[in-house]
């Protein structure tokens, strides 16, 4: 049984008031606040927790998350304690969006720091399976998105989207949240999720927030982590050229000669690669011309080093 060493922290095993064997609490000192942190590890101790919740009549916001939070992640649990009675993040790296080359291992896990935010955030659950419980021995089923998951990140990554979606799926399956909140900052995973629970009939509403940004308007990402100092400070020109092709492409210019510029901008300052810029529906995230009705979006992704960005804007 982990320890969380996190100070003003104290652990409860396992939880009497709500008797959910093996079921974490952890509880801010109550000086502080009365707010309390539970930890389900398991499908059952989920289960038993929000069973209860339901039965009571209460409502439940989702906040899926591979962890390391920053305040992108905060802002979207704060959005979800206003949404619902209550709410759960759920932390999980999920292998099936990960392709073997990528960066599985080395994904920052931070789960006491995690827990210590999601308390002061008044967050009601966190969700923290190991990878035994979410994929157990003869796993075999997959959703396999198409529509909005069709091109962009998938001609780099074609495992992602289905990786996603699954674990989206099952996360809705345990949770049985009334609605569950994005960041806009993964826009075309926003819009592959919105259209897996429309085509499903899934009973819960999706929700997209607005990019969480630092200051020099880099979006903030766990994987901002791993630039060094160097390509920290070229990594604020992806959203400067981005933002430049929305406004050029807003203004009626030409889409090819935007997107090209953005690139230039790009590896200008200091990008290795580009791996797109490009100017699409926002809804069905399908390529668009000059006379395009519908609202449209500027997508990029880029290399710094060993690490991709990505990033998106309103037109
Ligand atoms: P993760 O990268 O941890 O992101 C979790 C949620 O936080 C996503 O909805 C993402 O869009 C949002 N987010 C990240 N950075 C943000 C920012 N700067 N501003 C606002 N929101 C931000 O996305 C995933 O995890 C996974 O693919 C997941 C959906 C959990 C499935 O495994």
């Amino acid at each position: 049984m982990p320890a969380y060493p996190a100070p003003k922290l104290v652990l409860i095993l396992p939880s009497p008031a709500l008797g959910t064997a093996g079921a974490r609490t952890i509880d801010r000192e109550p000086r502080v606040t009365s707010q309390s942190l539970q930890v389900a590890r398991t499908v059952k101790e989920l289960r038993q927790l929000t069973a209860g919740w339901r039965k009571a009549g209460e409502t439940i916001a989702l906040v899926p998350t591979m962890g390391a939070l920053h305040a992108g992640h905060m802002a979207l649990v704060a959005k979800a304690r206003t949404l619902a009675k209550r709410s759960v993040t759920s932390i999980f790296v999920n292998p099936a969006q990960f392709a073997p080359h990528e960066d599985f291992g080395r994904y920052p896990r931070t789960f006491d720091a995690d827990c210590a935010k999601l308390a002061s955030a008044g967050c009601d659950l966190v969700w923290a399976p190991d990878v035994g419980e979410m994929y157990p021995e003869g796993f075999a089923t997959r959703i396999a998105p198409a529509g909005a998951a069709e091109g962009l990140e998938s001609d780099v990554r074609p495992h992602f989207f289905g990786g996603v979606a699954t674990v989206c799926c099952k996360l809705f399956m345990q949770v049985l949240p009334d609605c569950a909140v994005f960041g806009e900052k993964d826009y075309q995973q926003l819009q592959v999720v919105t259209q897996m629970v429309r085509d499903l009939n899934l009973p819960l509403e999706i929700i997209g927030l607005p990019t969480v940004r630092e200051p020099d308007g880099l979006a903030m990402s766990s994987r901002n982590a791993y630039l060094t100092a160097d390509q920290r400070r070229s990594a604020a020109a992806m959203f400067a050229a981005i933002t430049d092709a929305a406004r050029s492409v807003a203004q009626g210019g030409d889409i090819a000669a935007a997107t090209t510029k953005a690139r230039q901008h790009m590896l200008y300052e200091g990008f290795e690669k580009v791996d797109y810029v490009e100017v699409r529906d926002a809804v069905t995230l399908k390529p668009v011309d000059a006379g395009s009705p519908g609202r449209r979006r500027v997508l990029a992704a880029a290399w710094l080093g060993k690490t991709r960005l990505i990033d998106n804007v309103e037109v």
